[in-house]
């Protein structure tokens, strides 16, 4: 029977607000659920889910002697990865969402939603979790709720978020909060009360992310997955976030961030964007390979940051967990991760061992014998499909990474020193470059791209542009957000970040990366650091000034000095091909293009053509 407007008031902890228990009953009489359950983040209730969750069949309890308090869910293959076709910014104007975002009118969504969440929680337990993004009561911070159906999406979001209590206390206390709502869409009882029994990874066919920027809402419909349904990550912290950020003077980005101390004893922040499974984890725990270097780690994928009283531009980790790509995570790529998985960790569509531990392919050189697929079906290395789904998935708190920085809880954030922009280029894109300045450095943001490879659809070659790595996460338009990083380069002035390109995804002639990446990328680091600090020069170059003969500190490495050439080689008429498909590309943003990025366009163009 579904609860009662007096059952959930009876049910509802002393200190929610009135405005907070009446939204949770306008929400409990659309969906109907048979129980509201208002999560307090404690262990207890944590241990509670987890045990029903391995009853129902959602998870399966790992080997505790290899990997302590770890369990591995499989979902659904028509439900592995965010649904960007499914994902929608309702705004009411369509200008507002833009060409790059797929818009729906709010009126018509709410109509949408109304009939789908209708009953939508029948016969299931409706959980109210309150969360905080960024350290509680942190200035940067910011509160929200999400309701969901899915136990699965609480034990999440208590490792991504700060869960429980203490967010609902901050509501109490009057605090700003985004209210958010999830459903699976599998009622275990229809409308004419007939039941039918839960299956381990409910979903629905029918799939709708949504955002409403003006009124700051997210409903989701229809997948348990990832950004999909841990609602304070990519719908908040990025999509509803971003919009507040232009209205309030801040930053919300797709960005890593972390701490780096040089062999002097000097510390710099840097932030880095990247486009989704483009290295961001693994360069959040980078492993210096270069004497002396130390990094820390305080994200791996959003950067909230604010200008502070000292003028400089601050940066927080809103999030409280890892959520990340399985495989190819191995000793050799990124053993600081790999180290935080032995315990207290949730894999999702990753193999299962006889013995009850995980495996992912790339993990380790030896493949094992026998495995269970991400599918649940028996796998042998002589099977024609992956083991782990390439977007499996580990959930686990940020602070078991031994490389954590002590700051990445500080609540007033850390001071930004570089910001990185790159994604994967198999040509042109030079190992790195530094933006003239601020203008140029928004340019380079607003123009990343990564090439289309044989694996996908469109013709090899191809460009897929991913501005700011940001394509699917900004919640209005594209060029409005262009012209709200140039806005905010002109508050920071010349307390503003370096601005520098990366690309660790070059490839020879013979078609081989040309840069080994993930430890060596420290060098990259060093480079632009000690470009900062004035210790090399480096010299103008098509795409930026790149570094001069011998700054690249190639100690130890094995490269050779055409190799070399070839990661910073830049020929004028594949530059001149760029810039006319940056034209094109801006064309479609109409007259919102900020006209500082046409000037840059012609800069480029110029650069092209030897004139500085
Ligand atoms: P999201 O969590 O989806 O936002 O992505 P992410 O940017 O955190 O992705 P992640 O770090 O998990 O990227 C994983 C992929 O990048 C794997 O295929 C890695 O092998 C590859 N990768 C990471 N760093 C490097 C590098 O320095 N060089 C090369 N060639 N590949 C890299
Ligand atoms: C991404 O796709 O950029 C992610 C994973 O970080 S998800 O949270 O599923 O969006
Ligand atoms: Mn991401």
């Amino acid at each position: 029977m579904p609860i009662t407007a007096e059952q959930i008031l009876a049910g509802a902890p002393a200190i929610a607000t009135p405005e907070l228990v009446r939204w949770v009953t306008d929400v409990a009489s659309l969906t109907q659920p048979d129980a509201v359950y208002w999560c307090d983040g404690s262990v207890a209730e944590r241990d509670r889910l987890y045990d029903e969750m391995v009853a129902s069949g959602t998870f399966t309890k790992l080997n505790p002697a290899l990997r302590p308090n770890s369990y591995l869910a499989r979902s659904l293959p028509s439900d592995v990865a965010r649904v960007e076709s499914r994902t929608f910014i309702c705004s009411e104007n369509e200008a507002d969402a833009g060409p790059t975002n797929n818009w729906a009118a709010p009126a018509e969504m709410r109509k949408t939603l109304a009939k789908v969440f209708h009953g939508s929680m029948r016969g299931r337990t409706m959980y109210v979790i309150p969360f905080s993004m960024g350290p509680l009561g942190g200035p940067i911070s910011k509160l929200g709720i999400e309701i969901s159906d899915s136990p699965y999406v609480v034990v999440n979001m208590r490792i991504m978020t700060r869960m429980g209590a203490a967010a609902l206390q901050g509501i109490a206390d009057g605090q700003y909060w985004v209210p958010a709502v999830h459903s699976v869409g599998y009622p275990l009882v229809d409308a004419d009360g007939n039941a039918r029994p839960d299956v381990a990874w409910p979903c629905n066919d029918d799939k709708y992310i949504t955002h409403f920027p003006e009124t700051r809402e997210i409903w989701s419909y229809g997948s348990g997955y990832g950004g999909n349904a841990l609602l304070g990550k990519k719908c908040y912290a990025l999509r509803i976030a971003s919009v507040l950020a232009r209205d309030e003077g801040w930053l919300a980005e797709h960005m890593l961030i972390l701490k780096i101390t040089g062999p002097d004893g000097r510390v710099y922040h840097l932030t880095a964007a990247f486009p989704s499974a483009c290295g961001k984890t693994n360069l959040a725990m980078l492993r210096p390979t270069i004497p002396g270097w130390k990094v820390e780690t305080i994200g791996d994928d959003i950067a909230w940051m604010r200008p502070g009283a000292d003028g400089r531009l601050y940066a927080i980790n809103p999030e409280a967990g890892f959520f990340g790509v399985a495989p190819y995570t191995s000793l050799k790529t990124n053993p600081t991760a790999l180290e935080a998985l032995d315990h207290d960790t949730i894999f999702t569509n990753v193999a299962l061992t006889d013995d009850g531990d995980v495996w992912w392919e790339g993990m380790t050189e030896d493949v094992p014998a026998h495995l269970i697929d991400w599918q649940g079906n028996d796998w042998t290395p002589e099977s024609t499909t992956p083991a782990a789904h390439p977007n499996s998935r580990f959930t686990v708190r940020a602070d078991q990474a031994s490389s954590i920085s002590p700051e990445w809880e500080s609540p007033q954030g850390v001071p930004i020193d570089v910001i990185l922009f790159g994604g994967r280029r198999a040509s042109n894109v030079p190992l790195i470059s530094q933006a003239y300045n601020w203008s140029h450095g928004v340019f380079v943001g607003a123009t990343v791209s990564s090439e289309q490879t044989a694996a996908a659809e469109g013709a090899v070659g191809d460009l897929r542009r991913d501005p700011f790595a940001m394509l699917p996460f900004c919640g209005y338009n594209m060029a409005d957000y262009w012209g709200h990083w140039l806005e905010l380069g002109q508050t920071l002035g010349d307390k503003a970040p370096h601005i520098f390109q990366v690309n660790w995804f070059r490839k020879g002639s013979d078609g081989k990366f040309l840069w080994p990446g993930f430890g060596e990328n420290s060098r990259a680091i060093e480079w632009a650091l000690r470009r900062v600090n004035g210790e090399v020069y480096g010299h103008d170059a098509i795409s930026g000034r790149i570094p001069n003969e011998g700054e690249l500190n190639v100690e130890g490495l094995d490269i050779t000095s055409e190799q070399l050439n070839e990661l910073f080689a830049l020929d004028p008429a594949a530059w001149q091909h760029e810039a006319d498909l940056t034209e094109e590309y801006f064309k479609k943003f109409g007259d919102k293009v900020p006209q500082e990025l046409w000037h840059e366009l012609t800069w480029l163009r110029n650069r092209t053509n030897g004139v500085y």
